[in-house]
């Protein structure tokens, strides 16, 4: 049976986590793998999720099976964080992390649709394309960042979805673009609503750091343009960041139509859909979301903590912006990511003489430094020969 198995690559993000931890010097930074950290250095489990912990702890009766939907009342829960009090047309269930609710869309969206062409922005999170692939979905790549000049190639992507056939699916990053922090603004993300509305496409947004850019409400907004101007939508949402229940794995599928009657019909294939990969999805992390959100006193704990968070990573950007011209497109973008512009070789010299750990993409997470690192950060890369000699600005 498994002669025909061929090795697959190390994840090299997690081959950097280890390459970190073994590193002797002092003086590093991991800028490598994608978890907020605090100024300490520690990704810390955040003050509501103990105190929810502690209420599970003494109330929780029973760990009898849910069911394939998990916690309706997290999910219920959830909902007017997405989309708004007012919200209609939505149904959703719960799932392991983003991850989960990305690979049952895309099986959703195949069932519905064998073959479905899904349209990706490159550069894009990796495990997108290799989600929407291992589901047999057709990967059509456009062009929507250029590293160099630090811009959103928003003609490029405009010109590519106005090639997009009728029922074509366009996967948008809801806020916090992974690995660029580059998003759509609004009248971007006005247009390219108005453009999937117009050509009959199919919009699938993964929002999986909202709270981490600007605020809950601006982050969803860009999707919320989006599903006023669609009759169907799918969102894949994870609490893994805004929560820091990375490893709880929390998430959630919904699946807008302005048609209820196709309600049912979309929720017990959902739920089929989950019952036959994971049956249920573990319950705990989604357990404390909802103790969180259900307590007023909770809520407003954790949602502070999620403002410092987010101000902090906007701190450290906007330093890192103000020491060097040529990287003040950081505090332009948002979120943990930027993408920077640097070959193999210097990222390597940055890991080997520097201690700076990074994705061989370029891809750093400035969450996972502190503001005043962000000398020895430009002092590195200028080192390298990271920035151009001529005066020019990238903004
Ligand atoms: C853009 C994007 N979508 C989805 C996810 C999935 O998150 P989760 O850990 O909840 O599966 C990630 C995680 O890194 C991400 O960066």
């Amino acid at each position: 049976m498994f002669d025909s198995l061929v090795d697959q690559p190390p994840d090299s993000l997690l081959g950097l986590i280890k390459a970190y931890q073994d590193d002797k010097r002092t003086k590093k930074l991991d800028l490598g793998v994608g978890v907020y950290r605090d100024d300490a250095g520690l990704t810390p489990v955040m003050s509501a999720v103990k105190s929810a912990e502690r209420i599970l702890l003494e109330s929780q009766r029973t760990k009898a099976y849910l069911g394939p939907e998990g916690d309706i009342l997290f999910v219920s829960a959830l909902q007017p964080l997405l989309f708004g009090a007012r919200a209609t047309g939505i149904t959703g269930l719960q799932t392991p992390g983003g991850s989960g609710a990305l690979r049952l869309g895309t099986e959703l969206v195949a069932l519905a649709q064998p073959g479905a062409q899904v349209w990706v922005g490159v550069p894009t999170w990796p495990n997108h394309a290799a989600i929407l692939e291992a589901v047999g979905a057709k990967v059509r790549p456009y062009r929507y960042f250029d590293t160099a000049t630090q811009t959103v190639l928003f003609d490029e992507m405009m010109g590519a979805l106005s090639q997009a056939a009728r029922g074509d699916v366009v996967l948008l990053h809801g806020c916090c673009h992974n690995p660029t922090g580059a998003d759509l603004d609004a009248d971007q993300w006005s247009e390219t609503a108005g453009l999937i509305a117009e050509r009959g496409l199919f919009p699938f947004i993964d929002l999986a750091y909202q709270g981490l850019g600007r605020s809950l409400d601006e982050d969803a907004s860009g999707m919320r343009l989006v599903l006023a101007a669609v009759d169907e939508a799918l969102v894949a949402y994870s609490c893994d960041k805004n929560f820091g229940l990375y490893r709880d794995r929390v998430g959630a599928l919904f699946a807008f139509s302005r048609d209820t009657t196709k309600s049912a019909a979309i929720d017990s294939n959902m739920a089929r859909l989950a019952r036959v990969s994971w049956s249920m999805p573990p319950d705990h992390g989604a357990a404390l979301v909802r103790t969180i959100l259900e307590s007023s006193v909770l809520r407003l704990a954790w949602h502070e903590e999620l403002v410092r968070m987010c101000a902090r990573i906007t701190d450290v950007r906007r330093t890192v912006a103000g020491l060097e011209p040529q990287l003040k497109f950081l505090a332009n973008q948002r979120g943990l990511f930027a993408n920077l512009a640097l070959t193999p070789r210097q990222i390597s010299t940055l890991r080997l003489d520097h201690g700076i750990y990074m994705a061989p993409s370029g891809r750093v997470n400035l969450a996972g430094m502190r503001a005043a690192d962000g000398d020895t950060l430009v002092a590195a890369l200028a080192h390298v020969g990271a920035f151009k000699e001529s005066n020019a600005e990238l903004s």
